[in-house]
């Protein structure tokens, strides 16, 4: 019989390194990646696409349900790709991002893309998977192997998506990415809950640590799960 796949699941608010922490860990050692919040982007694409009203409940629903989707699970080349039209790049641009929460509302839509996440998970191509999101560790995944919160201060966020989409961390680019970030979270946190660890679940708090720093703290505590202490 085939073992249960090893999972880790991160969650965390937009801009904590979240995204990147979790492909660097899942390449390392070996695991499949499963961005989820790139399943609601896609969604949201979808939805454009194919002109369904992101207002309307039972339409993005129907169209979570008919998405042809395929995502990539490779952490080096996550790549999404919707009826044979690759959207890795689209899915990231602003009128995507800036909607997407819309999308993310709908309890009957999340629904759909939930068991077509644990589907993944339960199926990975590889050994075992790290999974990312908001509600991976409180609704989609609670009895992972490994479930961990990642947050860093307000500051420390906007600084690093300002550096990711505008090039640098002066005022403008802050400005232009609070939208983003701020008003972003506090819609998505009405729906999920990842701002605080539930029971259980480890928090790591990345503002004042760099990259490597952030990944060894990940895989000292993937590491222990995998001993069992
Ligand atoms: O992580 P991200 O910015 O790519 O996520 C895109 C949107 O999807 C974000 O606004 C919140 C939503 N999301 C969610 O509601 N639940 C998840 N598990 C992942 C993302």
């Amino acid at each position: 019989a085939q073992t249960a796949p090893f999972v880790v699941v991160i969650d965390g608010p937009s801009g904590s390194g979240k995204s990147s922490v979790s492909r660097a860990v899942a390449d390392r050692l070996g695991l499949a990646y499963l961005d989820t919040g790139a399943m609601y982007r896609a969604l949201t694409w979808w939805c454009l696409d194919q002109g369904v009203d992101l207002e309307d409940t039972d339409a993005v629903t129907a169209a979570a349900e008919s998405m042809p989707l395929r995502m990539g699970t490779d952490p080096t080349d996550p790549r999404v790709d919707v009826g044979g039209t690759d959207v890795t790049a689209a899915i990231r641009e602003t009128g995507i991002s800036s909607v997407v929460s819309a999308v993310a509302r709908h309890l009957p839509t999340r629904a759909v893309l939930i068991a077509a996440q644990r589907e993944c998970i339960e199926r990975c191509s590889r050994p075992g998977i790290v999974a990312e999101g908001r509600d991976l560790t409180t609704v989609v995944a609670p009895d992972a192997d490994v479930r961990l919160l990642i947050t860093a201060s307000e500051d420390a966020r906007l600084a690093r998506r300002a550096r990711e989409l505008h090039g640098g961390d002066g005022e403008d680019a802050i400005a232009a990415t609070r939208d983003q970030v701020v008003r972003r979270d506090r819609d998505d946190s009405a729906v999920a809950s990842f701002l605080e660890p539930t029971d259980g679940v480890r928090l790591l708090d990345t503002s004042e640590l760099d990259f490597e720093t952030t990944i060894a703290a990940v895989l000292e505590l993937v590491e222990r799960a995998r001993a069992g202490v």
